[in-house]
């Protein structure tokens, strides 16, 4: 791996990616979404893995894509690389993901931390999609997740301005779950997934895609994948062991089984 560095064992059950091009503000090049992609497949596939963490440095978490990439190509060529399906893996990742982010966290670096189930932000974060900027608009996810995260308004004004907002703004318009300071961002994101790890790998992976249902469907459909991943979590001896831990008022040991 060139462009990030992957731990499989950060804590126990808990894995860290860090995006790791620092000169470059971890630009997002197909290189590194490709390392990303293929670690994400990897730790899916990890029985000792239970949540992961994705950051970037303190700096940066990562300033978008990478323009000098893109610069000079056509719509053509964007349509033949087709860069952002690589995207579309990394939103199918069963485990949960948090984005630990400090500093910028531009364009499609702020699409990728979105793309992760919740994020953890330093007080020095900066999030933005400010692609108007430079004569386009968010194309991996921008448009679609912020404005359900933040609402119409704001979205409307952080795509049409590039404007940034800091971590407390965006704490207070729903974005982040939590601000902290920057000596404390990945080691709040890793109680956090650490707290997840205690949880049945099974049960978080079936929550984790009910949740994600509420933004893709209407209600009717996403209450009845609600309720079907909820029956099929019986099938699971976790499920077993947690209902017997509470009635034996002890601490539950799940297998992921
Ligand atoms: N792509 C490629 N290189 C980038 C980059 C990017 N998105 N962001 C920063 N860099 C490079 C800079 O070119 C610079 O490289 P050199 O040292 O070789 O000149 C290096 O990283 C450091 O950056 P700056 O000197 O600009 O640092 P700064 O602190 O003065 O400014 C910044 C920081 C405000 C983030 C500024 O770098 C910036 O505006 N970056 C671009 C942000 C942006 O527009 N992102 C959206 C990209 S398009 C996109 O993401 C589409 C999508 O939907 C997926």
């Amino acid at each position: 791996m060139e462009f990030i560095k992957v731990n499989k064992q950060y804590d126990k059950y808990v894995a860290l990616i860090e995006l790791n091009r620092p000169k470059e503000l971890n630009a997002l090049n197909l290189q590194l979404m490709g390392e990303l992609r293929d670690a994400l497949k990897k730790l899916d596939d990890d029985d000792n893995v239970r949540s992961i963490i994705i950051t970037g440095n303190e700096k940066a978490f990562a300033a978008g894509a990478d323009i000098k990439q893109m610069a000079d190509k056509s719509a053509i060529d964007m349509l033949k690389i087709d860069q952002f399906s690589t995207w579309d893996q990394i939103r199918k990742t069963k485990k949960p993901l948090i984005a630990a982010v400090s500093g910028f966290a531009l364009g499609g670096g702020c699409e990728l931390a979105m793309t992760c189930d919740m994020i953890i932000a330093s007080e020095t974060a900066k999030f933005g999609q400010p692609e108007i900027k430079i004569g386009v608009m968010p194309g991996a996810g921008g448009t679609q997740r912020l404005t359900k995260a933040i609402g119409k308004a704001k979205a409307m004004e952080l795509v049409l301005t590039g404007r940034f907002i800091s971590g407390e703004e965006a704490m207070g318009y729903g974005l982040v779950n939590k601000v902290v300071p920057v000596e404390m961002y990945l080691f709040e994101a890793l109680s956090l997934a650490k707290e997840i790890a205690l949880m049945s790998p099974i049960a978080a992976q079936l929550a984790k895609e009910a949740v994600n249902r509420s933004f893709e469907t209407h209600l009717d459909e996403g209450l009845t994948f609600e309720r079907k991943n909820f029956y099929l979590a019986f099938a699971t001896e976790d499920q077993k062991e947690g209902m017997a831990a509470f009635v034996e008022k002890r601490k539950p040991e799940y297998k992921g089984k």
